[in-house]
Order: C-alpha cells, then structure tokens, then sequence
C-alpha cells in the first residue's frame, strides 16, 4: 500500500483562456525522488509552487518534465530549476536536442523510447509518441507501479470546474475540443501510436486538461483511435477543390 507521501497529487489551475474557462494540471508524484509533470505556464509558478510546498518541500523534486515543449508544459521550468538544485529536466531524446537543452538553465535528460527508471517506490515508463496529438517531442509518461498514464493533452477536456477524477467518459468532452480547436496533428502514425498506448492497459488516464479518468483505459484510448480513424476516411471522401 502506498503510503501518503507517496501519492500523485494533480494540481489543477482553471484559466479564462477560452470561453468556459481551461484547466492546466500539473501532476506531482511524491517518492523517493519526487516528479512533476508539468511545470505550468512560467507566470503560474507561485501558485504551482505554493500547492507543492503543501505535499513537500520543493527543493525535494528530482524529476521535472512535460510532454511536449510549449509554455504550459515546461514554461515555469527555470523557476522549479532554481527553487529544487537537484532536480534534472527531463523530455523526449529529440525534445532535449530541439529545445530543451537550450530553454533549461540545467542539462536535460532526454528519454528513450521505452526507457523505465525508477523514482522509489514507482517505476516508470517513456513512450516516445510523435506528434500524437502533437509535436514531434511529444512524449507520454506511464507510472507502471499505478496503471497510470500521464497522458498530455490527450483527451483535452475544455471547462474550468472539472472533477479531479471522473469515471464517466472523457472522449464526447474531448471530441467537443479536438471540433473547436484542431490540437491533434494530422500523422498517418496516430492510430499506431494510440494501439501501442493502449496495450499498457492504463487504469488512470491523467490528462494535463480536464478531469483525470478512471476506468478501462485501453477501451477508450482504442474508441478515439477509431473516431480519429473514421475522421479521416470521411475526409479523404470528400471531392478535392480543384482551382484554375
Ligand atoms: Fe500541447
Ligand atoms: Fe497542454
């Protein structure tokens, strides 16, 4: 059984970005070597800051690192640098040689895909996911001590009170964003990627927008790669523009 001060903890902050309002979840794993995924955005710092240093002191944190690099993944990064001195950054191998090693104020460690290290009591996994749902850094996190899959900005759920953990489905919700905003790259790799994601068999997907889902994570990791599937097949029915 874990114990308290080995729980993952999600630290959720809601934005008036979009009508509805947003939320932006950090997850912070508390072991031995405390992790957090997801620094924020850098002006989110203090707040971020101050819900850590509720569950630990902040110079604890070992591992600090994100998906993908954009500003809510990594944007606080040099801040938590310097607040925790032994912390190393850390992303995908083509996410250090593209932007972190030159944004971090520390050299990054740049996983492989696949790679597992152990942070105490967990042990976790890398999975190199390209541009799924987007950049070609974009990397997903899966603690296999716990099922669960630190999965980014998929399932990107729009709203600003979200449960921080729901057992009804996340994939309408996100459907409804991925219609408004077009966030997943168009890769012909996707439905690969997302089977590969769903072998891991995840009971917890923890979504870096919206609530954290509980429950069979396979099937609905599987359910948006056939929504995606059926996307582009409509797609590609459509009569091309033909211009003069
Ligand atoms: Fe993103
Ligand atoms: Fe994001």
């Amino acid at each position: 059984m874990l114990t308290k001060s080995r729980l993952a903890y999600r630290i959720c902050t809601p934005l008036d970005v979009i009508p509805g309002g947003f939320t932006f979840n950090s997850y912070l794993v508390a072991d031995d070597e405390p992790l957090l995924f997801h620094t924020g955005y850098r002006k989110l710092f203090p707040v971020i800051l101050e819900a850590i240093r509720n569950v630990l002191p902040v110079e604890k944190l070992r591992w600090i690192g994100g998906s993908h690099f954009e500003g809510d993944e990594y944007g606080a990064l040099n801040d938590f640098l310097a607040a925790a001195p032994e912390a190393t950054p850390f992303g995908a191998e083509i996410g250090v040689l593209t932007s972190l090693n030159d944004f971090a104020a520390r050299p990054a460690h740049g996983f492989r895909d696949g790679e597992e290290f152990s942070i105490g009591s967990r042990r976790m996994k890398w999975l190199y996911t390209p541009h799924v749902p987007h950049g070609w850094d974009c990397g997903i996190l899966f603690d296999l001590s716990t099922e669960t899959l630190l999965c980014g900005d998929l399932f990107t759920q729009p709203g600003a009170k979200m449960e921080a953990v729901t057992e009804w489905e996340v994939l309408t919700a996100s459907e409804g964003m991925r219609g408004m905003m077009d966030y997943y790259a168009h890769a012909t790799s996707t439905s690969a990627i997302l089977e590969r994601l769903a072998e891991l068999r995840p009971s917890m997907l923890a979504c870096q927008h919206g609530s954290a889902y509980r429950g069979d994570g396979a099937a609905l990791i599987r359910e948006l790669a056939t929504t995606i599937e059926s996307g582009n097949a409509k797609l590609s029915e459509q009569p091309r523009v033909v211009t003069a």
